[in-house]
């Protein structure tokens, strides 16, 4: 491990690694996977990923242990989400054993690019799917390309597990109520820039997007699910607009084995008013504590951190799933592979 990274400065971007592993899907079948070195990939002008968003991605980590073992965390749950966003925009399915196939082959192939253990950074993998087979009209391609690489990051949020603020903008959403805000599409993405930007410019970590059809119901925010701690409870949202988060699918598994009730229902805005804690949860944003969400329509703000500290539940939530991520608590349900 010898790369001349400042490991426990890197923030959540793009530095270049020496692989990156592809497979085609061309005349109805997938090929064998290919190993790269070119951060670049050529393609038709008229690729359906250019034109009509063609595109589906994922986001997982790998982390490396004190053991200085590389574990890769649910790397079959993203295979299967990377499936169902495929299925949802007609694009040709990557194989569930080609994925684990690739992930692990492009992260053995960039191994010295996966932080050390005390840095508390991890290395980033993310596969992306696109319809690369020209159309002018509007169907779907009949050539694919799979890519996976990898890069290694810190925190999403800058302020990494320290609390931040949100808000809530009811001119803009990030999904339709029947469209595809519960797959893993570049579109929902796109339709999520120009808030994001609006809230960052203000200040703001992130968006907290309402449900798109009556506003009233806590959907998520742009990169990352939600949730809220009251006494033992654990909420979460109900919504079919939201992307099922593996971590936070993570989360409610640790929080029942804490003995706390988990309830994933709808939730009023008001109800902000009655919760203790509330979290961003995802791969990138791992657990980001709010300190305060504003609803910029109603002016109204709720406070969770008053301290700059994150809760308590926040907390232990968030020491318990890194310790399972870096090894250093026993996987007891089998979520980490390793990279042998
Ligand atoms: N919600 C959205 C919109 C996301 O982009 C992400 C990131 O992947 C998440 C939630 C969190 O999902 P996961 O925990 O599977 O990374
Ligand atoms: C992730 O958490 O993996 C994400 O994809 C979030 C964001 C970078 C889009």
């Amino acid at each position: 491990m010898n790369k001349n990274i400042n490991w426990s400065e890197l923030s959540f971007g793009y530095l270049p690694t020496d692989y990156n592993v592809r497979c085609y899907f061309r005349r109805g079948k997938w090929g064998e996977l290919e190993v790269s070195s070119s951060e670049n990939i050529t393609m038709h002008m008229a690729a359906t990923c250019l034109h009509y968003g063609q595109e589906a991605f994922e986001g997982l980590k790998a982390f490396r242990g004190k053991d200085n073992k590389i574990r890769i965390f649910r790397l079959d749950e993203n295979a299967k989400r990377l499936q169902s966003s495929a299925e949802t925009i007609l694009m040709e399915k990557f194989p569930l054993e080609m994925f684990r196939e690739a992930v692990l082959k492009v992260v053995k192939l960039n191994e010295a690019y996966c932080p050390p253990y005390e840095s508390g950074a991890s290395l980033y993998i993310r596969p992306l799917l696109i319809g690369t087979g020209p159309r002018v009209g509007v169907k779907p391609a009949d050539e694919y390309l799979f890519v996976v690489f990898v890069s290694p990051v810190g925190p999403y949020f800058k302020e990494g597990f320290k609390p931040t603020n949100m808000v809530i903008m009811r001119e803009f959403d990030r999904a339709a109520p029947q469209g595809t805000g519960h797959v893993k599409v570049g579109g929902n993405y796109a339709a999520s820039l120009h808030s994001g930007e609006i809230a960052h410019a203000k200040g703001y970590s992130a968006v907290l997007y309402l449900d798109s059809k009556e506003k009233k119901y806590i959907d998520e925010c742009g990169p990352a699910n939600f949730f809220l701690i009251r006494g033992n409870s654990y909420v979460t949202p109900a919504s079919h607009s939201i992307l099922p988060s593996i971590t936070n699918k993570s989360l409610m598994k640790l929080a029942e084995d804490m003995g706390m009730e988990v309830i994933r229902r709808q939730i009023r805005v008001e109800e902000l008013n009655d919760f203790e804690e509330a979290g961003a949860c995802g791969t990138a944003a791992v657990i980001s504590p709010v300190a305060r969400i504003d609803d910029a329509d109603t002016g109204k703000s709720y406070v969770f951190s008053k301290d700059g500290k994150p809760g308590k539940v926040c907390e232990k939530l968030y020491h318990k799933l890194r310790a399972i991520q870096y090894g250093d608590e026993p996987d007891t349900y089998g979520w980490t592979t390793f990279v042998e």
